[in-house]
């Protein structure tokens, strides 16, 4: 019998949720991660998969991920408990061919449900996989308090952020030269906020969700949680000057150190923000 929860995906996954836990960024059932599994992936499990269960509708749809296989979060599950039981915490997800609903396949013990914030996590993958030719897997959405903190005191634009956060530390520039994207407070859980985030995914690998948390996206469980630590570290150095000076900063990196950073490590900052 195949046994999902030893295979390499679930114990990255299962690792990742831990680390993001051990971050302090999971409060309850704060979060939820998803993975688009690979044909290897697929291989390792499929003979595990059962089809017993019905296919639910989605609050979006889109075919281009269409009878992909995604590992996913549960809702209402906590991230502290995903690595002592990954079938009652996680489940893999069968997306029918339209990309209009899903079926479970594995996992999701007892009549649990994927992340509310599925509709969210499927759409990003669409448009993150055709910005980065098919690269990017993980989509990871955690309540990191620093960044949130920001959304409180800085204007909620893509160009505020982005300065900002490159601004605060040096390597930045070079970890996310695109920038990061920001969607204003809405009610989560649903194809609204979906559609908001896919539209800032389209062009940056990461994005704020005011007053709530953070989107990161990437090829692998490495770069997806690299890039929420390196965010929020970032912020959370923004939020102890801001603090220290009392709103002012007496000087940080200038625009042309932004982009030469960038250049040096054989990246291109999006100038359109400074
Ligand atoms: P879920 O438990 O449904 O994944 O929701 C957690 C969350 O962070 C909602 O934004
Ligand atoms: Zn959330």
């Amino acid at each position: 019998m195949t046994d999902i929860s030893n295979t390499s995906a679930v114990r990255g996954f299962a690792r990742m949720c831990n680390d993001g836990w051990l971050q302090g960024w999971h409060e309850r059932n704060g979060g939820n991660l998803s993975y688009r599994m690979t044909e290897a992936d697929i291989r390792d499990c499929g003979a595990a998969f059962t089809y017993d269960r019905p296919w639910t509708p989605m609050g979006v749809a889109d075919g281009s991920l269409g009878g992909s296989h995604f590992l996913v979060t549960g809702s209402g599950k906590y991230m502290r408990n995903v690595s002592e039981d990954p079938e009652g915490n996680l489940g893999i997800l069968e997306i029918s061919p339209a990309g209009d609903a899903y079926r479970i396949v594995w996992g999701l013990r007892d009549g649990a449900k994927p992340t509310s914030e599925f509709d969210s996590h499927y759409l990003c993958h669409v448009v993150r996989a055709a910005a980065t030719e098919g690269m990017t897997r993980v989509m990871y959405h955690a309540h990191p308090a620093n960044i949130v903190a920001l959304t409180f005191v800085l204007p909620l634009t893509a160009s505020a952020f982005s300065k900002a956060l490159w601004q605060s530390e040096t390597e930045c520039p070079m970890v996310f030269p695109s920038g990061v994207g920001v969607v204003e407070w809405m009610v989560p859980g649903g194809p609204e906020i979906a559609e908001a985030t896919r539209q800032a995914m389209a062009r940056y690998d990461a994005v704020v969700w005011a007053h709530h948390g953070l989107f990161t996206s990437g090829p692998d469980f490495d770069s997806a949680f690299g890039l929420m630590h390196t965010i929020e570290k970032a912020a959370q150095i923004r939020v102890l000057a801001l603090a220290a000076g009392q709103g002012r900063l007496r000087q940080v990196i200038p625009d042309e150190g932004l982009k030469q950073v960038a250049e040096t490590y054989g990246r291109k900052l999006n100038e359109s923000l400074l």
